[in-house]
C-alpha cells in the first residue's frame, strides 16, 4: 500500500491544468479552462478546470474532482496508478506501507492483467535486444528501415519460437494461467499443453494513453508462410480495440501542439512517420475505424487527416470513415498517396520536408473528395452528377455544427456551380431524413393510457413535488455550508414557535454552520441523497471541531472518500461560475457574490423554515380531516379540533412573516 503521505504530497503538488492539459485540449476561459466533455458526446464545452481550486468539473457527466480523481476516471487508472503516474510526473518519491506480505491475489483484477501485460512487454524486447538469442527479427526490423530510436519510442520486442518458454518465466514471476489466458498471451492445447500464442513474431505493444502495455499485435517475420500477417491480442478487460488507437501514448502531445492528427492503417506506418519527424500520427489497428477512436482524437484535436493507399480498400476505407469523423463534430481532410504507395513505404523514400509539402498540398476536404473519388469529372451524365452531390449533401447533413453546414453548402455550390438555394433545399430534405432516422431509432414506449387520476393519486403527486422543493432547498443549504460554513451572518431566527403567544422573527447572529445544524437538529432533516447525507455529516462534524471549513479540511475529506471529490468540486466550482459567461444554459444557478452570500444563506434558510412549516400545516390539516371523520368522542374532538385548527392559524402567521422577509426588497 502506499503511504498516506505520498498521496497527500501528490494531491498538494499536482497542478490541475498541467495534467488535465496531456490528454485534453483545454481552452482559457476567463479565470478557468473549459472543453468539451471527454465522458459524452457533447457538442458545447461543459467540462470545466479551475487553476486556482485546482480541481475540475463535468457538467455533463457530472463527474469532477482533483487530478487523481481525472487520471483515474479519465484513464480509468486505480487510485494506487494515478498516485504512481502523478509521482513520476513530479519527481515525488512513493513510500510504500510495510506491508508486502500483501500478495497477488489482492490486487485488483484490472492490475494483474497489466502487471501480466507489463511483463510480457519487458520479456519480448529483451528477446529483441538480447545478442544472444535469434538476430534474425532485429534484421528484418532493421532492413525495413526501423531506426534503433523508433523500436525502442514504440517497445517494438520479440516473441520467441518456443511453445513454453516465455510462458515458464511468467509462471516463475507469479503470473497465473487465467489471467494470461484472459490477455489472450497463452492457450491449452487439445493435448492439455500449455503454450504461448505469440510465438517468433515481432511484437509491437499498444499502449493506453498513460503508457501502460495494454494488448499487443504480433507480426511475422517470415511472409511467405500461410499463417495469417498478424494476430493481434484477444479482447479483454483493459484490451478493446474499439477504444484504443495505435500510437497515440507517443503521438499525443505533437497532436495536441500541430493542433492535427493523421490517421493511418497500421502500426508500421505510425512508426515510420513518426521516425521521420511526424509524430501526430495514429493508426485504429485491427479494426474499421470507431466513434470511440474519433473520440479519443477529438480530447486533442479536431482536425483529422486521413492518410490511405490510393488503392480501391484505402479509398473506401476513407470513404467509411469520412462521415463517422464528421458527425462526431470534427474536421477531416483526406489525403491520398502517389500510386502504390503506403504511409510507411512513401515515408522511407523521401525526408521530412517533402512529405509534409505532400501532405500539405494534397489533403483535400471530403467534398473534393468524394466529387473525385466518384467520378464526376469524368461524367457529363447529369443522374450521375446529382447522385455524387446527393452523396456530398448526405455528409453535410451529418454535420452538428449549422454554420459549419452552411460553410460546406456555400463551398459546394462554389465547386459544382450550383445554386445555393437548391443545394440548401437538398439539404433540408436530407436533414429530415435523418431526423425521420433518428425518431425511429429513439422513440421511446408510449406512456400506458391511464383512467382519469383518482384523488389520492394526485395528491400523492403534490407530495412528490413538495419533496423535490425541499429536497431541492436542502441541496443548496448543502452548497451554502461548503461555501460559507464560517462566515457570521445575522439570521432571522424564529421565536415562540409553538407557544401560545404569536410568533416573531429576531435578529440574531451565527456562524452559517451552526445556524443550519441548529435547524437540521431539531427538525431532524435528513437528505434524500445518501451520498449527500453522508457528507452533510461530515462537514458539520469537522465545523463543530474546527468552527468552520477550510479548503484543506475540504481536500482531506476528499482524500478519505473519492466519492466526495466530485461533489465538493461541483459546489466550489459553482463558486467560480459567473466568470464564465452564459451559465443558464448549463441549468446551474449563479451564486450571488461574496458580500450577497449573508443574504443568500439567510434567505436559503428561510425559505427551507418555511418549506417545514407548510409540511407542518398540511399534516395539520389531514388530522382535522381524520377527526373529522371519526366521530366516537365529541366533545374530545371539538377540543382537540380547536387546538389543531390554534395551531395552523399560527403556522400560517409564521408563514407569512417569512413569505414578506422573503419577498423584500433589498
Ligand atoms: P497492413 O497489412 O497494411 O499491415 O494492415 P502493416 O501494419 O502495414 O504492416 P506491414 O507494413 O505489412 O508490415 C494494417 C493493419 O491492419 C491490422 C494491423 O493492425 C495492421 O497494422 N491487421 C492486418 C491485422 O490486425 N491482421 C492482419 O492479418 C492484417
Ligand atoms: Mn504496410
Amino acid at each position: 500500500m502506499i503511504k498516506r503521505q505520498t498521496i497527500e504530497r501528490v494531491i498538494y503538488t499536482a497542478n490541475v491544468v498541467d495534467v488535465i492539459d496531456e490528454f485534453i485540449h483545454l481552452k482559457k476561459s476567463g479565470a478557468n479552462y473549459s472543453a468539451l466533455s471527454p465522458f459524452t458526446n457533447e457538442k458545447t464545452p461543459s467540462f470545466i478546470v479551475s487553476p486556482s481550486k485546482n480541481i475540475w468539473k463535468c457538467f455533463s457527466s457530472g463527474k469532477g474532482g482533483g487530478a487523481l480523481k481525472f487520471l483515474m476516471e479519465h484513464q480509468r487508472l486505480s487510485l494506487p496508478d494515478a498516485v504512481k503516474y502523478l509521482a513520476n510526473k513530479y519527481n515525488i518519491e512513493v513510500e510504500y506501507e510495510n506491508d508486502s506480505s500483501k500478495k497477488q491475489e489482492e490486487i485488483d483484477h484490472r492490475e494483474k492483467l497489466f502487471h501480466a501485460l507489463e511483463f510480457y512487454q519487458i520479456l519480448f524486447q529483451e528477446n529483441l535486444w538480447n545478442p544472444q538469442l535469434n538476430r534474425r527479427p532485429m534484421e528484418y526490423l532493421k532492413s525495413r528501415g526501423f531506426t534503433d530510436e523508433a523500436i525502442k519510442t514504440f517497445g517494438l520486442g520479440y516473441a520467441i519460437q518456443a511453445r513454453q518458454v516465455q510462458y515458464d518465466k511468467a509462471s516463475k514471476g507469479g503470473y497465473k494461467f487465467e489471467i494470461l489466458e484472459e490477455l489472450g498471451l497463452v492457450y491449452y492445447t487439445e493435448a492439455g499443453q500449455t503454450i504461448d500464442r505469440f510465438r517468433d513474431r515481432i511484437m509491437f505493444p499498444v499502449y493506453t494513453a498513460t503508457g501502460r502495455p495494454t494488448g499487443f499485435g504480433g507480426r511475422v517475420i517470415d511472409s511467405n508462410t500461410s499463417a495469417p500477417k498478424y494476430i493481434n491480442s484477444s479482447e479483454s478487460q483493459v484490451y478493446k480495440k474499439s477504444r484504443l488507437l495505435y500510437g497515440m501514448y507517443q503521438a499525443r502531445r505533437e497532436i495536441i501542439s500541430k493542433g492535427l492528427c493523421y490517421l493511418v492503417e497500421g502500426y508500421t506506418d505510425v512508426i515510420k512517420l513518426y521516425q521521420k519527424g511526424i509524430k501526430n500520427v495514429v493508426a485504429s489497428a485491427g479494426t474499421a475505424l470507431t466513434a470511440e477512436q474519433i473520440r479519443l482524437i477529438s480530447n486533442a484535436t479536431k482536425n483529422i487527416v486521413l492518410l490511405f493507399d490510393s488503392d480501391s480498400a484505402g479509398m473506401s476505407a476513407a470513404l467509411r470513415s469520412i462521415d463517422l469523423i464528421l458527425e462526431q463534430g470534427l474536421k477531416v481532410k483526406i489525403c491520398a498517396l502517389p500510386k502504390g504507395e503506403d504511409p510507411d513505404s512513401f515515408s522511407s523514400k523521401y525526408d521530412r520536408e517533402d512529405i509534409e509539402n505532400y501532405l500539405t498540398n494534397n489533403a483535400v476536404d471530403f467534398i473534393d473528395f468524394k466529387s473525385i473519388n466518384l467520378g464526376i469529372d469524368g461524367t457529363e451524365d447529369p443522374v450521375k452528377k446529382a447522385e455524387i452531390i446527393g452523396e456530398i449533401v448526405q455528409s453535410i447533413a451529418v454535420v452538428p455544427n449549422f454554420i459549419e453546414r452552411e460553410f460546406y453548402i456555400k463551398k459546394t455550390s462554389k465547386t459544382f456551380k450550383l445554386e445555393e438555394r437548391n443545394l440548401f433545399d437538398a439539404l433540408a430534405q436530407q436533414l429530415s431524413r435523418n431526423q425521420r432516422k433518428e425518431t425511429r431509432k429513439f422513440t421511446p414506449e408510449p406512456p400506458p393510457l391511464t383512467a382519469d387520476k383518482n384523488e389520492t393519486e394526485v395528491s400523492k403527486n403534490q407530495d412528490s413535488l413538495v419533496i423535490d422543493v425541499l429536497s431541492n432547498c436542502m441541496k443548496e443549504i448543502l452548497e451554502d455550508l461548503v461555501l460559507y460554513s464560517s462566515l457570521e451572518v445575522e439570521f432571522d431566527d424564529i421565536v415562540n414557535e409553538s407557544s401560545s403567544s404569536p410568533p416573531t422573527l429576531e435578529k440574531r447572529s451565527y456562524k452559517v454552520y451552526q445556524k443550519i445544524d441548529k435547524i437540521f437538529q431539531t427538525e431532524n432533516l435528513k437528505f434524500r441523497d445518501p451520498l449527500d447525507h453522508n457528507l452533510y455529516e461530515l462537514l458539520i462534524d469537522f465545523c463543530n471541531k474546527e468552527g468552520g471549513l477550510e479548503s484543506q479540511h475540504l481536500n482531506d475529506i476528499g482524500i478519505e472518500n473519492p466519492d466526495y471529490t466530485s461533489r465538493l468540486a461541483e459546489i466550489q466550482m459553482k463558486y467560480e461560475l459567473h466568470t464564465l459567461g452564459d451559465w443558464s444554459k448549463y441549468k446551474v444557478v449563479v451564486p450571488t457574490i461574496e458580500d450577497g452570500a449573508s443574504t443568500k444563506v439567510n434567505d436559503d434558510l428561510l425559505n427551507l423554515q418555511k418549506l417545514l412549516i407548510q409540511g407542518k400545516i398540511r399534516d395539520l390539516e389531514s388530522k382535522i380531516k381524520k377527526l373529522d371523520s371519526n366521530s366516537e368522542n365529541e366533545a374530545y374532538q371539538s377540543e382537540r379540533g380547536t387546538e389543531v385548527l390554534r395551531e395552523i392559524v399560527q403556522y400560517n402567521d409564521l408563514k407569512t412573516l417569512i413569505s414578506k422577509k422573503l419577498e423584500r426588497i433589498i
